[in-house]
């Protein structure tokens, strides 16, 4: 600590070499930095860490590390922060924002209302409507509206005078949801898939930049690390292993340069939980981040995406047992330091937009339009967990997670299993009879 304040006392003696000013998204301070502390107009230098301050979009002004350790009451300098809060960014990347809610799912919520004949319910769904929820980027053709959302929010931040943040699913791999075939995807590694997805995620990025004032925070490819992690076996996993890999980097890395905020998605408790996974995820998890350079905008990782578990129970699904980790704050806790201690101080959000009501499922598998499933706890900043930025609803509830029609092409038999709800239509497409199901069975109620 002593050498990090005398190194900050050095550099604050060389003014001469820190007039100019950093550019959007430049480094503008941390340890050691002899650059511009200052930053372009419209954004401001905030502390990203100890080693390393940026210039984000927006005029509040962040300190940066000082250059003097402040006084305790008893005149000793304070001790450093514990290590266990080093998370390497910026504090939640939600504090402070607004949640822009996703026009796409407003529009299906609507019509859905629309369809509802008994009153009671029916103004019981309305109220889903003004719940956030993350517009999925499930294929190319929807990017442009990205576009659209981020003017729109960036519109709405000028007018009300509250900051926006639009949240974003990245989903669309090639050889996507190699275990399973409700979710394939448009494009395929044997077809310039990671060239395809690579254009995909520049796509993206071009619309971000255009609104540095947004806020965006974005869940990177549900299943993908967790088929790696336990899905090797399944041969279009194997095959899709490096590509998977290469294309994740790729999407951490590009949309750090637009100051996205990202958590990559890892499964559940029920999957990666268990203790013969918990070490090869930390572990892969870990290396996915020093790949894409240990940014700080690589905030963490997303659990319970469109799937069912608790945050946390005191009386375990008895399909849990076995598993110590069998809510998704134990698998959290189990899993945080493993990654700590391969260097990835990793932030969670977990999805509990169908986790309202729990043992209704037959195995602890079964991830397809389960039956009896209700909303859960309504997104929120107030976790209680400071590993946990936010308990979110990831999935629309309302959409279908696969069809049950055998016949389709991306017909996956979990989708018709004694307690998955049916007849069921494609997956991503709206399901009506199973949005009035999450809206009657919602806990808490709406
Ligand atoms: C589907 C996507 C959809 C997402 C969110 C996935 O299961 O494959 O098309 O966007 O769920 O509903």
């Amino acid at each position: 600590m002593f050498r990090f304040t005398a190194i900050l006392a050095i550099v604050s003696l060389v003014p001469s070499i820190v007039t100019a000013q950093a550019s959007l998204y430049g480094q503008c301070g941390g340890v050691g930095w002899t650059g511009a502390t200052t930053c372009d107009s419209g954004s401001s230098c905030q502390e990203i860490n100890s080693y390393y301050s940026q210039c984000l979009p927006g005029s509040t002004t962040v300190p940066t590390t000082p250059t003097t350790q402040p006084a305790s009451a008893s005149g000793t300098t304070t001790s450093s922060a514990p290590t266990s809060t080093a998370t390497g960014a910026a504090g939640n990347p939600f504090t402070g924002y607004e949640i822009y809610l996703s026009p796409y799912y407003v529009a299906e919520v609507q019509a859905a209302v629309a369809n509802i004949t008994d009153s009671a319910l029916q103004a019981k769904a309305s109220k889903v409507a003004n719940i956030p929820n993350f517009t999925w980027l499930d294929e190319v053709a929807k990017v442009p509206t990205l576009g659209t959302y981020l003017a729109d929010a960036d519109a709405l931040a000028k007018s009300s005078g509250n900051e926006q943040l639009l949240q974003i699913v990245v989903y669309d791999l090639p050889d996507r949801d190699c275990a399973a075939a409700a979710s394939n995807g448009e494009f395929s590694i044997a077809n310039n898939g990671q060239a395809n997805y690579f254009n995909y995620i520049d796509q993206i990025v071009a619309q971000i930049q255009k609104y540095p004032g947004v806020r965006v925070v974005a869940i990177i490819e549900p299943d993908s690390m967790a088929n790696l992690v336990t899905n090797l076996s399944v041969a279009k996993c194997a095959n899709a292993a490096s590509t998977y890999k290469a294309c994740v980097q790729y999407a951490l890395e590009q949309l750090a340069t637009v100051g996205v905020y990202m958590y990559l998605d890892a499964g559940h408790a029920g999957w990666l939980g268990w203790p013969a996974n918990l070490s090869p995820a930390a572990q892969l998890f870990a290396q996915t981040y020093q790949a894409a350079g240990s940014s700080p905008f690589f905030r963490g990782l997303a659990t319970n995406v469109a799937n069912y578990n608790a945050l946390t129970t005191t009386s375990p699904d008895p399909i849990t047992q076995g598993d110590a980790n069998y809510d998704e704050l134990l698998y959290i806790q189990a899993l945080s330091p493993l990654l700590i201690e391969q260097g990835f101080p990793a932030q969670f959000i977990v999805d509990q937009g169908r986790s309202g009501v729990q043992n209704i499922r037959s195995a602890w598998g079964d991830w397809c339009n389960v039956k009896g499933a209700g909303f859960g706890t309504q997104p929120t900043t107030n976790t209680g967990s400071s590993l946990i930025d936010a308990i979110a609803w990831i999935k629309p509830g309302g959409e279908c997670d696969g069809t049950s029609d055998s016949s389709s092409l991306r017909y996956d038999p979990h989708c018709s299993l004694s307690d998955a709800l049916q007849p069921a239509p494609e997956a991503g497409t709206w399901f009506q009879t199973y949005f009035e199901q999450l809206v009657s069975n919602a806990n808490p109620a709406l």
